[in-house]
């Protein structure tokens, strides 16, 4: 169901903590550099800080926990029947920290993306800012990427590339490496904005 031309491009963001990447979404949505609408904010973890800023920000939000001995696609289902009914163009993962089923995957094919704290196909998986500096790597970064049913392995749109500083430490890396993210997210989206709204319109 596309929209019009000029019609934000509707959004689900997914989280699991701090939100940060879902902020500069919303930050550039109010600046009017993002010409998108965040229906809902689903989050795994009922603490997760994500949920504050989206409740700030005028957000629906919605909390659904993994239970005992659930079936990874038992819970997939159940995020399924919840963003259905919204029918979101965009699937944004900020800071998920669930694997998707397959099924899910297939159900939103093409449609779901994500951001990596590395330059993938590097250091796919976690703690990927000690691994590059264990690594001695001169460059590390961030990537957003469609979700695949293979972790960490979709097609890039777009990555962030910065040199790694004498002596940095992971955690500081790990701050300017997120700098970066919040740029490149909302650009991404920006740009399946746009080639979402020219295939409507072809
Ligand atoms: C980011 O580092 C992102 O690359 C990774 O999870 C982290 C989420 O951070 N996928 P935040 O919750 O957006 O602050």
């Amino acid at each position: 169901m596309p929209g019009s031309s000029d019609a934000p491009l509707r959004l689900a963001v997914l989280i699991s903590g701090n939100g940060s990447n879902l902020q500069a979404i919303i930050d550039q949505i109010a600046n009017g550099q993002l010409n998108a609408r965040v229906e809902l904010v689903i989050s795994d973890q009922p603490d997760a800080n994500g949920l504050n800023r989206a409740a700030r920000a005028g957000i629906a939000t919605r909390v659904i926990e993994a239970t005992k001995g659930q079936k990874r696609r038992e819970y997939d289902q159940r995020l399924i029947e919840t963003l259905d009914p919204l029918a979101p163009e965009l699937l944004v993962l900020a800071g998920f920290m669930r694997i998707l089923s397959p099924e899910f995957v297939r159900h939103f094919a093409g449609r779901i993306i994500n951001i990596h704290p590395s330059l993938l196909p590097a250091y796919k998986g976690l703690n990927t800012h000690q691994r590059a500096l264990d690594a001695g790597e001169r460059f590390h970064g961030a990537t957003v990427h469609y979700v695949t049913e293979e972790l960490d392995a979709g097609d890039i749109i777009i990555q962030s590339r910065i040199e790694i500083q004498p002596d940095e430490t992971a955690a500081e890396l790990q701050q300017r490496v997120h700098a970066e993210e919040h740029v490149i997210y909302p650009r991404a989206i920006g740009w399946l904005r746009a080639q979402l709204r020219s295939d409507a319109s072809a």
